[in-house]
Formats: C-alpha cells, sequence, structure tokens
C-alpha cells in the first residue's frame, strides 16, 4: 500500500491499545478494498485533548476503547440516538466538519444474534450490568425482546434494569427458566481464567440460543458447556467483527468485507 498526501487517517483511541485487534481487521479490509486508508492504535490517557487532535489533524473516524466510551462524549458535537440511550460512543464519524459518536456496539451484537434466532417476542437474559450488557439489552428491547438483567452485584444489576425498564435477577438466584437467548457480557471464562463460567452447566436448555461476548478464548467454557447441551452458539469475535464492520461502513459508506474480516481476526487471534 502506498501512503501519499490523500491517505485518510483513522484509528483506536484507548489506554492500554497493545493487544487490540482493529488495525489488523480494520487495514486488511482498507487493503483488500483499495481504499487509501491508514488505521493506526493510539494509546491515549487524556482523551479530551485525543479528540482536539483529531479535529486538528483531520481525522476521518475512530475507534473509542475502554477506558473512554463515556467520557469521550462530552466533546464530540453530535450524538446518535442510540449511542445517547447506551450512555457510551465506540465509534468516532467526521462529517461535515462535526465530529459524531455512534455506538456500533449494540448492532454488531444484534446482527450477530439476528443470522441465528428471530428476536420478536422472544425472552433474553443478558449475564452481566456493565457497558457490553447495556448496548446489548438497549438492542435487544429495539428489536422487541423481553430482556431480563441478572447480574451478581445487585445494586448494579437493578439499578440498569431499572434504567431500561427491563427484569432483574440476582446472579445467584437465576434458574434460566423463562430464557429463549442467553448472552454472557461478564468477564467470566475469559483468559487466563478459561475454567470457569458465569452460571452452571444444569442451567443451559437444548432450545437456547447462547452467545458469549468473550473472545478469548474462541471457545469459552460457558459456549463449550451451552454446545454439549444442544444450544445454538454465537462466538464473541461475531459481534467484535460486526461492531467493526459497522464501523467501517460508516466511516467509508462501503459495504465491509466481513468474511475477510473474521477470517483476519481469527488468524490473529491464534497467533497469540
Ligand atoms: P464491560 O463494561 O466491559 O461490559 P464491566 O463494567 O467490567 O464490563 O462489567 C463486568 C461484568 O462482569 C459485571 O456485570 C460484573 O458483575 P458485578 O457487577 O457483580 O461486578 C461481572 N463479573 C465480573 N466478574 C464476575 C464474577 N466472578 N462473577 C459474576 N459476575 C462477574
Amino acid at each position: 500500500m502506498t501512503i501519499d498526501t490523500e491517505t485518510k487517517i483513522y484509528g483506536v483511541l484507548g489506554h492500554p491499545v497493545g493487544h487490540s485487534l482493529s488495525p489488523t481487521m480494520h487495514n486488511a479490509a482498507f487493503k483488500q478494498l483499495g481504499i487509501n486508508a491508514v488505521y493506526l492504535a493510539f494509546d491515549v490517557e487524556d482523551i479530551a485533548a485525543a479528540i482536539t487532535s483529531l479535529r486538528v489533524l483531520a481525522v476521518k473516524g475512530a475507534s473509542v476503547t475502554i477506558p473512554h466510551k463515556q467520557e469521550v462524549m462530552k466533546h464530540l458535537d453530535v450524538i446518535d440516538p442510540i449511542a445517547d440511550k447506551i450512555g457510551a460512543v465506540n465509534t468516532i464519524v467526521a462529517r461535515n466538519g462535526k465530529l459524531w459518536g455512534h455506538n456500533t456496539d449494540c448492532n454488531g451484537a444484534i446482527e450477530a444474534l439476528l443470522a441465528q434466532t428471530p428476536l420478536d417476542g422472544r425472552r433474553a437474559v443478558v449475564l452481566g450490568a456493565g457497558g457490553a450488557a447495556r448496548a446489548i439489552a438497549v438492542g435487544l428491547q429495539s428489536h422487541g425482546c423481553r430482556v431480563t438483567i441478572v447480574n451478581r452485584t445487585i445494586e448494579r444489576g437493578w439499578r440498569l434494569a431499572e434504567d431500561l425498564n427491563a427484569k432483574f435477577i440476582p446472579l445467584a438466584d437465576f434458574n434460566s427458566s423463562d430464557c429463549d437467548i442467553l448472552i454472557n457480557t461478564t468477564s467470566v471464562g475469559m483468559s487466563p481464567n478459561t475454567g470457569t463460567m458465569p452460571i452452571p452447566a444444569r442451567l443451559f436448555a437444548k432450545s437456547m440460543v447462547v452467545m458469549d461476548v468473550i473472545y478469548n478464548p474462541l471457545e469459552t467454557k460457558f459456549l463449550q458447556t451451552a454446545a454439549a447441551k444442544g444450544c445454538r452458539t454465537i462466538d464473541g469475535v461475531a459481534m467484535f467483527v460486526n461492531q467493526g464492520a459497522l464501523q467501517f461502513e460508516l466511516w467509508t459508506e462501503i459495504d465491509a468485507p466481513r468474511d475477510l474480516m473474521r477470517k483476519i481476526v481469527l488468524q490473529k487471534l491464534s497467533a497469540q
């Protein structure tokens, strides 16, 4: 790829960003489609200064990751209604001299689910009450799901559920009786603690569609157990690739090469 005076700059703003899969994924997509653009990793602690830099350097777009997804919002010019409802931005788009904030985590998860199951009228259980839980729960509700938040810490789970007008069950009391779709957004089972899962094996039922947002490892104990019970499963790379593909489409207005992006991410993960 030739970098010249026309090359457009994109990047991820986060801290840390050393293990981000986004540069490899987005640069492969730019290359495949012959787009003169580059995607870099910016390890930034001062998000206000980083946003000023985007403006000054005419950066075309950025991903935003931990710990800046909420804080970044007040430095942008326009917030998309879904991002506003979620209270977090993971994508910045420079459009007509303004910086827009979007959230593609939500629709990234929804796309991954819709590839496996209808959502309207289904009962969905979201395990966890952090940022990922909130983004996914908002998306599920907007697609007609009845959402239950299940969390270890009652106060935090209850607050999220109340905010979204969803049901809440403490993790210790969860018995999976009213559940068609089960989604893990907790960090339980993430490398290096790969032998753990947030609920016991007996709570999986064959009829459930089960998704994990963790992609390291790709096959978490949660997903392995679900698959062994006969559930349809969706791995964390599906959501990760979809949120990236939706970012790519917001930036370029060109269909993202999703298959290539998934292949590249899987290659990178297996090399780690
Ligand atoms: P993110 O914003 O990335 O979604 P987070 O804000 O760190 O993540 O939230 C992590 C979620 O994992 C929380 O719901 C947390 O539960 P608590 O609210 O009780 O802390 C959940 N979690 C983390 N470790 C857990 C564990 N060992 N058992 C059950 N839930 C756990």
